[in-house]
């Protein structure tokens, strides 16, 4: 056959299935099933993947829980836009907004005190990614993720967006305080 001929037979495809291209059917085939249930196995024993809820909400919802938790518990503010440094009671709600291109507020946890971790998005699609641990989560308007974290470890982390949302995604890096 070739590409700028048409092909001698109108009925080009129906031929019987070659050993080989079925050899590699099957091959494929099987390694998608191997790809399919290693979702579930990492999600049982692999670290990375987080057993998170997703509600639906508004950010006018969303924006009044944390503005509620911000009126409540800042402590100081830093960086110059004088984002609200917030240390919320242990084990309590904790919200955290992303918006371009900014996370909003700071939030400072107690060790070995398990709280329950919102996420939502103000406006487009954005990555939660926490450094250096290995902690990935979708941020996406019009959902609330939910989370439950327990940091085991004092110090200063790093919150970095890491879905591409526009001219100030790299700008979009923030902190998370665990004392
Ligand atoms: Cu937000 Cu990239």
């Amino acid at each position: 056959m070739s590409a700028i001929l048409p092909p001698a037979s109108p009925v080009w495809w129906k031929q019987p299935l070659d050993r080989v291209e079925a050899t590699w059917i099957l091959l494929a085939f099987a390694w998608c099933l191997v790809m399919f249930f290693m979702m579930p196995y990492w999600h049982i024993f692999g670290k990375q993947n987080l057993s998170n809820e997703a509600y639906r909400t508004s950010p006018e919802m969303f924006a009044k829980k944390a503005q509620a938790m911000v009126d409540q518990s800042t402590v100081r503010t830093e960086t110059a836009e004088k984002v609200p440094v917030v240390h919320p009671p242990a084990g309590s709600d904790v919200y955290l907004i992303a918006r371009l291109w900014q996370w909003w507020p700071i939030l400072e946890l107690e060790k070995g005190k398990s709280y329950r971790l919102h996420l939502t998005s103000m406006d487009y699609q954005h990555g939660f990614s926490l450094q250096p641990e290995n902690i990935n989560l979708q941020v996406l308007p019009g959902y609330e993720m939910v989370v439950t974290v327990t940091p085991n470890r004092e110090g200063s982390y790093a919150i970095v967006c890491n879905e591409f949302c526009g001219i100030g995604h790299h700008k979009m890096v923030s902190k998370l305080y665990v004392k």
